[in-house]
């Protein structure tokens, strides 16, 4: 997640921006870059890797500024390299963004038959040149930034400085976080408030369709679409610099969980289009005569990205009808699997650098097949010895239990299926159409899940002393057990596992006693009656049964001593909304039982070794 910084005031800018910048360091980032003020124009500096590298460029010159803006790239469009490191520039317009511009393909094609040259691979190279080609319609700098932002889809907070109005920062909010710090005679505006802490607590906040238009004298806040002025009021911030990094959670783990309804609309945002029922294929490099292709799918990967990879096996043979086999990668790598013509490997890593993933990755290379990478981080190696890649832009993961990536290559996986199942024939684009607007409502719903959080944090104090704890599901949410299971083990240390719901008699019924909790997942769907029926099995054995089910189910209500009711969503998105009641018992149990929860032990975020 990109961070950005800016600064105008009466201090020298250039060390504020680069504390800036380090204090932004915990979202993650690829590269950096700062642009200031000097007698003779802007200089911009970037650099690919460390805000070190950054310091070491411009060690030794004896810089002087007083107003300037900085970022640091979490590369969404275009590999991790100083051309695609902000900020960027436009004649005298310099700009610094996080987000998205989903739109920047056409806005990008329009602006260069216009003769613009572009320097980056980057969306936001197109916001510089667009209120640049208004200046020189004669529009003012900031009439220029209202025009440029007309054309703007997507999520975006900006910073803009210009060469010919060197008095003034404009920032600007939509759907991307921005924050304005107020000192005396000096301003800061920040994706976060850490940026600039030690210079002030004084903040405001500005709203979506916002521009603020900071001089030393001032800040003005308007809404950009009616070109009204708007007054919002300053808050003051009592945070700990810790604990605002973590926007104020206690745990990074927990900041994630609560990230997710921002981290799937980023996921999809701009990959499908309701009118045309379709996915936007060109970005994976993946073409729809490719796809026709695909008789086989394997999907491989390790730990968390292994669930979804089970899950992603039931979407695409129920959508596509195709057959989808699963491997956790370090067995696929030496099992010699045998990949028929036509088949089509899916590796799943958030890192993008696990070892056994990328092992696997190119032994599937090796053995012919075509390769697509579900990946969280731009330019990593997976990425990179992909033939496709479906980046889930769900921001840097920092608590080792993998949480919002976990959910975003969900819904990755939801949007490759529906593709797959429109190449093969076998959706009707009214059916797409209607999965589409149920994905569209996902962030809304997923918002609502959130709001268990409380009757979650009760289950864990009745349940943290426990030594073991069991997990069913059955059909897609099968593997949401083996999840539940999984996080709870990995961060509380409490012994758990996770089984398809039917395999029950088969062992686990021999640890019921009534000691065991087991939760049950019991989504409104085919095998419903089935999970009731596995629920009175552990009931009579006197286990402790809680369930997770759909909002107004009463029957499994009846059959548990404790109920966690969902709202409803379609069959492929209940993984999605499951998931979020079983990460948040792990994380308060892991809390009650004082556990390290960001950093567990024995574990690590990117297993790069063997
Ligand atoms: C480690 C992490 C897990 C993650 C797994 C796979 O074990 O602790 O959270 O699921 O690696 O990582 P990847 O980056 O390939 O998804």
């Amino acid at each position: 997640m990109c961070g950005i910084i800016g600064y105008i005031g009466t201090k020298n800018a250039i060390p504020i921006l680069i504390n800036g910048l380090k204090r932004l360091e915990y979202r993650g980032y690829d590269s950096a870059g700062i642009a200031f003020l000097q007698v003779n124009g802007f200089s911009v500096s970037r650099c690919a890797g460390k805000i070190r590298e950054l310091e070491r460029s411009i060690r030794g010159e004896k810089l002087r500024a007083k107003i300037g803006i900085g970022h640091t790239r979490w590369a969404t469009h275009g590999r991790p390299s100083e051309e695609n490191a902000h900020p960027h520039r436009s004649g005298g317009i310099v700009v610094v963004h996080n987000g998205i511009i989903e739109n920047f393909y056409e806005l990008k094609d329009d602006l260069k038959t216009k003769g613009h040259v572009f320097s980056s691979e980057t969306d936001t190279e197109v916001i510089c040149h667009l209120i640049c080609d208004y200046e020189k319609k004669g529009l003012s700098f900031r009439d220029a930034t209202r025009a440029a932002l007309g054309h703007l889809e997507g999520a975006y907070a900006i910073g803009v400085i210009n060469e010919s109005e060197p008095d003034r920062i404009l920032a600007v909010k939509n759907d991307s976080p921005l924050v304005i710090g107020l000192g005396k005679k000096e301003f800061f505006i920040a994706s976060d408030i850490p940026a600039f802490l030690k210079y002030t607590r004084d903040v405001i906040f500005p709203e979506n369709g916002e521009m603020a238009e900071i001089t030393t004298e001032g800040v003005s806040i308007s809404n950009f679409r009616k070109n009204r002025k708007v007054t919002r009021k300053a808050t003051r911030i009592t945070w700990s610099p810790t604990m605002a990094e973590k926007g104020g959670y206690k745990h990074f783990m927990l900041k994630e969980i609560y990230e997710q309804p921002r981290a799937i609309a980023d996921t999809i945002r701009g990959r499908f289009s309701l009118e045309k029922a379709g996915v936007n294929l060109d970005e994976f490099g993946l073409k729809e005569s490719l796809l026709k292709r695909v008789s086989k799918i394997f999907l491989v990967a390790c730990g968390t990205s292994w669930h979804s990879a089970l899950i992603g096996k039931y979407m695409i043979e129920d959508m596509a009808r195709i057959p989808c086999e699963v491997d956790i990668a370090s067995e696929f790598r030496y099992r010699q699997p045998l990949i028929p013509r036509g088949s089509l490997v899916i590796v799943i890593t958030q890192s993008g650098e696990t070892a056994d993933t990328l092992a696997a990755q190119r032994e599937a290379r090796k053995l012919g097949a075509r390769v697509l990478s579900i990946c969280n981080v731009v330019g990593s190696t997976s990425s990179r010895e992909a033939h496709g890649v479906f980046y889930t832009h769900s921001g840097p993961e920092i608590g080792v239990a993998s949480t919002k990536a976990f959910t975003t290559q969900l819904t990755a996986l939801y949007l490759f299926s529906i593709a797959m199942a429109k190449a093969k024939g076998k959706l009707k684009d009214k059916e797409i159409t209607e999965l589409f607007s149920e994905l569209l409502q996902l962030p809304e719903k997923v918002e609502t899940a959130l709001k268990i959080d409380g009757a979650v944090k009760k289950i864990a104090k009745k349940y943290c002393k426990v030594r073991d704890f069991l997990y069913l599901g059955r059909g897609i949410n099968y593997p949401i057990a083996l999840e539940g299971a999984l996080k709870l083990k990995e961060i509380s240390y409490i012994h758990a596992e996770g089984y398809p719901a039917g395999e029950m008699k088969h062992g686990p019924i021999a640890l019921i006693d009534n000691d065991m909790p087991v939760l049950t997942l019991a989504p409104n769907d085919n095998v419903y009656e089935k999970i009731l029926s596995n629920m009175e099995e552990v009931k009579s054995r006197g286990g402790k049964l809680i369930a997770v089910a759909v909002e107004g189910n009463r029957k499994a209500a009846s059959h548990s001593s404790e109920t966690l009711l969902m709202p409803e969503t379609n069959y492929y998105l209940t993984p999605i909304i499951f998931s979020i009641p079983l990460h948040l018992l792990a994380y308060h149990m892991a809390v009650l039982k004082k556990c390290n929860v960001d950093q567990p032990r024995n574990l690590a975020k990117s297993v790069t070794v063997e």
